[in-house]
């Protein structure tokens, strides 16, 4: 039988860098005794409240169809949440569309604005999931190297020299996973020039936004000179640790969400009413686990940094948001999936391998901080021996 090229051009880029973790998974269930630092989900407790509103409006029977864009409500909800964000910029329900979370909003949106011919330039290394959705539109994927020794931040000049007539999008992701790299507003500000220039739409992927550390979070979408050509996605599935409940949203301008509501709604028809009515409480009202969670995040990346310091094996540097560390083991030699096996099957620790993330991310592991701090630094202890074992063997 014939298929469609869509699923060719994903073929191979799900499962395979997730391997590691799936057989870690599969050894778990056996009942091997690991260590799982390889999943970006958060492990504290959501907000009751939202929680609470999801159920009574269940009870409610609030369970028929909504519409594709989403409900006033909710639309007003996150308007006003990104209003209040952007320190004055007015965001109305014309510049939002519900989506189920921000994977779905990625999909759209890129699906909105590139197609065959198209270029969707992306920093390097980058969450794991953009190589697929850019490549279900059929437009070509280009990475942007950024530099551990820069903290994987994007330069101005490393986007202009990655710009082709064929570029369109930049696909920017702060609070950064996996690297944990907060662009500056002056950093926005330097490369949304560069897209002025060249007349790119800017994408950005903001579902770590409320997880900064010391450093305050900046958006395109924010910047005034900006609003025009950027988008921004994001969801309450980091925010308010409710991944589960898929629920996301895709601002921009008024006429790229009309046609992105096009594009998002011939797929999922609406997002589920009593998840909308969660989502208003989410963002209408202030929850203290929200701010707990950023300074768990914070106190756990601390002690991560503390427990690897000092070992010319293994290095790792703070970083400025998001829920991951990325640990540098190129003086041990191996790739980062070949020290990531070799930790699975010698230390019991589950790990991503940097090169999931991009070959920018070669050398490196990516350690989630989604467990207690004494097992996440009893991993941290593993990987320093491993790594400082193998630094010595190459060595000797
Ligand atoms: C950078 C990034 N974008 C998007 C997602 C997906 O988020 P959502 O649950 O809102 O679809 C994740 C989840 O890990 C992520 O890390």
């Amino acid at each position: 039988m014939k298929y469609a090229s869509i699923s060719d051009r994903l073929d191979g880029l799900g499962a395979a860098k997730w391997a590691v973790h799936i057989a870690g998974r599969g050894r778990a269930v056996r009942g091997e005794d690991l260590i799982f630092l390889s999943i970006g989900e958060p492990d504290l407790p959501p907000p009751p409240a939202v929680v609470e509103r999801a159920i009574t409006s269940l009870h409610e029977g609030r369970t028929k169809y909504t519409s594709g864009k989403g409900e006033p409500a909710t639309l007003d909800a996150i308007a006003g949440h990104l209003t209040r964000r952007s320190g004055g910029v007015t965001v109305t329900r014309d510049n939002i569309a519900c989506t189920s979370g921000t994977q779905h909003a990625l999909y759209a949106a890129i699906n909105t604005l590139v197609e065959f011919g198209d270029e969707v330039l992306v920093p390097d290394p980058y969450y794991a999931t953009y190589e697929a959705v850019v490549a279900a539109s059929g437009a070509t994927f280009v990475a942007v190297p950024t530099l551990p020794e820069q903290n994987f931040h994007l330069t101005p000049e490393a986007l202009e020299a990655a710009i082709t007539p064929n570029s369109r999008v930049l696909l920017l992701n702060t609070p950064s996973n996996p690297t944990g790299a907060v662009l500056s507003e002056a950093e926005i500000d330097a490369i949304g020039e560069v897209c002025e220039r060249h007349d790119l739409w800017i994408v950005c992927d903001e579902v770590y936004a409320d997880l900064t550390f010391d450093v305050p979070f900046s958006s395109p979408f924010d910047r005034p000179q900006l609003r025009e050509r950027s988008v921004s996605v994001a969801s309450i599935s980091k925010s308010h640790a409710l991944p589960g409940f898929r629920s996301g949203w895709a601002a921009g301008p008024a006429e790229f969400i009309r046609r992105l509501t096009l594009v998002s709604e011939t797929m999922l028809f609406g997002i589920q009413p009593f998840l909308c009515d969660a989502v208003v409480v989410a963002l209408n009202e202030t929850h203290p686990e929200v701010a707990r969670q950023r300074d768990v995040f914070r106190e756990r990346a601390q002690a991560m940094v503390a427990t690897l310091a000092g070992s010319d094996a293994v290095s790792v540097h703070m970083p400025e948001g998001g829920m991951f560390v990325m640990a540098d083991i190129r003086p041990t030699g191996l790739t980062g999936e070949e020290f990531a096996w070799r930790l699975l099957d010698e230390c019991g620790v589950v790990v991503m391998p940097g090169e999931s993330f991009g070959s920018r991310g070669g050398g490196h592991l990516r350690l989630a901080l989604t467990v207690e701090v004494d097992v996440m630094i009893e991993a941290c202890r593993r990987i320093r021996e491993l790594a400082e074992q193998l630094a010595a063997e190459r060595a000797a």
